[in-house]
C-alpha cells in the first residue's frame, strides 16, 4: 500500500507539536476567537484537522452538556495525543480525511478548519464535502491566528510533504466557497490572522 506523505509527516510530529506551541497563550487566543465566532452552547461543531486537540479543548470550554465536538484528523498519531489530553464524553475522535467524511448530511451546526486549510489537496472537493455535513444556516470558518505570509514562509521551508501547502488570499478562498454554494459573511486577513466565514444557505 502507498502511504500518504502528509499522514507520515503529521504522524511523525504529533508528539512534538504541543512543545512548539505556547499553550496558555494559544488557549487565550482560541477562547477569544470563539467568542467572536459566537459559538452557541448546544452546538455540534466539527473540528477539521484537530491535531493534538487544542481547538477541541477550547470548544468544550464554551459548550454545555448538550454540545458536541466531532474531531477529525488524517493522522492517527495526532488523535492519539489529543485523546490522552482531552478526555470528555462530549467529543468523538475520528481518524479520517476531510475529503470523505463518515457523517450524515446536515450533522453539524458549525465547522471550523483551524490551521489546516493549506494542507488540503483538493480544496474544492473538501468544501463540497463540508457543505454536505453542515446543516442549512450553519457556518464554516477557515481560520488562522498567524498571518498568511508567515504561514506560507513556514511551509515553504518545511518538509517536502507540506512545502507546497500555500494559504491563498482570503478573496480567493471566499470566491471558491461562493462558487460551491456558500454565502460569504466574513473574509478578512491581517497581522492578527485570517478568517473566512461562509454560511450554507437555508433553502
Ligand atoms: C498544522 S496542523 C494543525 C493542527 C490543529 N488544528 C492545531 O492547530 O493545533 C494540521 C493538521 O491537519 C491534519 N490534516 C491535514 N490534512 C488533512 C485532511 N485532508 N483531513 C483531515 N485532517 C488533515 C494534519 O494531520 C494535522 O494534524
Amino acid at each position: 500500500m502507498i502511504s500518504n506523505p502528509k499522514v507520515v509527516f503529521f504522524d511523525g510530529i504529533a508528539e512534538k507539536w504541543d512543545g512548539w506551541e505556547d499553550l496558555p497563550a494559544l488557549e487565550r487566543k482560541l477562547a477569544a476567537g470563539l467568542d467572536e465566532l459566537d459559538v452557541r452552547a448546544d452546538e455540534t461543531v466539527l473540528d477539521v484537522g484537530c491535531g493534538t486537540g487544542n481547538l477541541t479543548r477550547a470548544l468544550l470550554a464554551k459548550l454545555s452538556p448538550e454540545g458536541r465536538v466531532l474531531a477529525i484528523d488524517i493522522s492517527s498519531r495526532m488523535i492519539e495525543v489529543a485523546r490522552r489530553k482531552v478526555a470528555d464524553p462530549r467529543v468523538s475522535w475520528h481518524s479520517e480525511d476531510a475529503r470523505r467524511l463518515s457523517f450524515g448530511a446536515g450533522t453539524c451546526d458549525r465547522i471550523i478548519c483551524y490551521s489546516v486549510w493549506p494542507h488540503f489537496e483538493e480544496r474544492r472537493a473538501v468544501a463540497i464535502e463540508l457543505g454536505r455535513v453542515l446543516r442549512p444556516g450553519g457556518s464554516l470558518h477557515v481560520w488562522h491566528l498567524i498571518p498568511r505570509q508567515r504561514i506560507n514562509e513556514i511551509h515553504a521551508g518545511a518538509s517536502e510533504a507540506i512545502s507546497r501547502d500555500m494559504l491563498p488570499p482570503v478573496e480567493e478562498t471566499a470566491e471558491m466557497l461562493a462558487s460551491v454554494g456558500f454565502r460569504i459573511a466574513t473574509a478578512s486577513e491581517s497581522a492578527g490572522g485570517y478568517l473566512v466565514t461562509a454560511v450554507k444557505p437555508e433553502r
